[in-house]
């Protein structure tokens, strides 16, 4: 597990756009955390970082939204999905874009098995850890490149 600390709103945002300058076609991020952690907050950096102009919101009742950008990003909210109802997801996961996912853990059994989990943790008022956990080689090595 790799932890960051956010500090403020802009802070979580600005981690988002450095991870932007990591990330490749077909990478698959899931966010976790307690409402108002952050998750979107992150996503806006993140979309930022991709060179998206549109605002980024949250996609609650929406559940999918796409932005064009340097690659397509799919932003995902399946809090309000039953339990592992699939709306077609792989075909997402194994696009040529960057899908977030938060509250992904409703969709555990949808998710593919190579991905970079995030916890967004709130430890105060304004401040944040943000825990990163890869699965699969390739965000082993994308962690390792944010900490560095
Ligand atoms: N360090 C921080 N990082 C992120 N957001 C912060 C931070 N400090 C304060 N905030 C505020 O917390 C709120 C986070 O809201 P956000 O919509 O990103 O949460 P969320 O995790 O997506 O919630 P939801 O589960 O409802 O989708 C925002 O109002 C943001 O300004
Ligand atoms: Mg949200």
């Amino acid at each position: 597990m790799y932890e960051f600390f956010s500090h403020s709103d802009a802070d979580t945002k600005a981690f988002g756009e450095r991870l932007a300058k990591l990330v490749a076609p077909g990478d698959v991020i899931t966010l976790e955390g307690d409402l108002g952690a952050g998750k979107t907050t992150f996503t806006k950096g993140l979309a930022k970082g991709l060179g998206v102009q549109r605002n980024v919101n949250s996609p609650t009742f929406t559940l999918i939204k796409e932005y064009e950008g340097k690659y397509p990003l799919y932003h995902m909210d399946v809090y309000r999905l039953d339990e592992d109802e699939d709306l077609g997801f792989e075909e997402y996961f194994q696009s040529d874009g960057v899908t977030v996912v938060e509250w992904a853990s409703r969709i555990a059994e949808l998710l593919p098995q190579e991905r970079l989990d995030i916890e967004i943790k709130r430890i105060g008022e304004e401040s944040r850890a943000i825990r990163c956990t890869p699965h699969g080689k390739r965000y082993e090595a994308l962690c390792k490149e944010l900490s560095s």
